[in-house]
């Protein structure tokens, strides 16, 4: 496995393109199961869950290609197999985003059952309640979730207990394949559902409501494949803000869109940070020192979680002190006890993380289990003295296109190295 190794301390400046967004590329990718024929993606994002996509399709017989610039084409003709196994699953909690697509097609779905993950249980009850208000039967059995609908789905009134970003759109996806009407209750409104509903509408379906939280689906229309571009990665864009926050540096973020990140830019300007943005650019100047600030984490349009960790390592060096407050994930303070060996002052309470910022942070060996403390433990690497080795990289490559390249091309001193250390 590799390693990331950044010598800290260097104001960076430049431009950085944002690639196509995982969390809109992973469904769209599953919708494809909906119907025969072929998909045609641009701007598919280079990344290690995507391959795991693809690969979790090409079990399902899809025949997945390839093509140089971010296109990627899916023919979902020939779809007979509906069962995803453990070894994707296990990788990527994700897959389970199959279940409703293959649901509304084939009229059963087999998944392994996701487990416990590194920032918390994650269950996917919801989901599968869903399914069953449109008339599924579930069943658990040696560790995979079997949904059957032999006679087809219904359209139903399904509530969600909790906002629930991936169980709205798989129960999205299942409903254009049900008879009749299906209204969603507390839907997520995440842009990346937006994105989906979208895409339902553009093979066919009639989807409305979706950015709201409640989302009505006429289902039972007839569907075709379409041509999808992957609307720009709302966390890669936030992380590099997060990086021009903490350096002290002047980004021009290019290939993103300003407004799915509203919550994430006025935070950054509390933090002292001076921010212009064009239709689909965000120019970002950092302080000489980061001011403190109170981030709480809720669904969209609040501040994601998917960026709490990048936004407490420009806490970290904060003039004063924060809190943040983890409202989604019961154990997303991995990046914590990491960060404290690089110096930062950071006490944790039940669901809050008391930050007393230090002027910095000092390179240290450090390695995270999830893809956004990992992330964070980069921000912090590049504001720290001396050298920072972020081990286990693996977790990076899930959800960052080629991160050390565009660093580097904006003055990081960062490199990816072979880790001779296997622990
Ligand atoms: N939850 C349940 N039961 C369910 C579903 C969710 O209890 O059936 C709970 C979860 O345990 C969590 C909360 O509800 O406490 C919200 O989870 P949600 O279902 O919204 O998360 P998700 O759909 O599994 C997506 C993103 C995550 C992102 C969350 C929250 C994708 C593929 N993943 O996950 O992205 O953190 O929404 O915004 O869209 C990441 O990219 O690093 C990442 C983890």
């Amino acid at each position: 496995m590799d390693k990331i190794v950044i010598e800290g301390g260097r104001r960076l400046e430049g431009e950085i393109k944002i690639a196509g967004a995982k969390n809109a590329a992973l469904p769209a990718f599953a919708a494809t199961l909906l119907c025969p024929g072929k998909f045609v993606f641009s701007n598919v994002p280079d990344l290690r869950d995507m391959d795991t996509m693809i690969a979790l399709l090409k079990v399902m017989d899809a025949v997945v290609e390839k093509h140089d610039g971010g296109v990627v084409t899916v023919n979902t003709e020939n779809i007979v197999h509906c069962e995803a196994p453990y070894d994707l699953v296990r990788t990527m909690r994700a897959s389970c985003l199959v279940l409703g697509p293959l649901l509304a097609r084939l009229g059963k779905s087999r998944l392994s059952l996701p487990g416990g993950c590194a920032i918390g249980e994650r269950p996917i009850n919801l989901h599968l309640k869903g399914f069953q208000s449109l008339g599924a039967e579930i069943s658990l059995e040696e560790g995979y979730v079997n949904a059957a609908a032999p006679d087809g789905l219904t359209g139903q009134r399904v509530y969600f207990d909790l906002v629930t970003v991936t169980g709205t759109e798989n129960l999205m996806m299942a409903a254009t394949g049900a008879k009749g009407t299906t209204v969603l209750e507390n839907a997520a409104r995440e842009p990346e559902v937006v994105f989906l509903a979208d895409m339902l509408n553009k093979m066919g379906a009639d989807v409305r409501g979706a950015g709201t939280d409640k989302i009505t689906i006429n289902g039972g229309k007839e569907l075709k494949p379409a041509e999808i571009a992957i609307i720009p990665d709302r966390v890669e864009t936030g992380t590099f803000m997060a990086v021009s926050a903490i350096t002290g540096g002047f980004l021009k973020i290019v290939g993103c869109h300003p407004p799915h990140v509203e919550a994430v830019t006025l935070k950054f300007i509390e933090m002292g940070c001076k921010i212009s943005e064009g239709p689909d650019w965000l120019e970002v100047t950092g302080p000489a020192r980061p001011r403190p600030a109170d981030v709480e984490t809720n669904p969209y349009p609040s501040f994601p979680t998917d960026m709490q960790a990048q936004a407490m390592a420009v806490l970290a060096v904060a003039d004063g002190a924060s809190v943040v407050t983890e409202s989604i994930f019961e154990n997303r303070y991995m990046h914590v006890a990491e960060m404290r060996r690089m110096g930062a002052n950071i006490l944790i309470k039940g669901k809050n993380a008391f930050i007393h910022g230090v002027p910095s942070l000092s390179g240290a060996q450090v390695m995270a289990t999830d893809l956004r403390a990992s992330a964070s433990l980069i921000v912090a690497g590049l504001a720290a003295k001396g050298k920072t080795h972020v081990r286990r990289v693996y977790h990076l490559d899930r959800g960052y296109e080629r991160i050390e390249e565009k660093l580097r091309k904006v003055g990081a001193k960062i490199t990816r190295q072979p880790d001779k250390d296997k622990k």
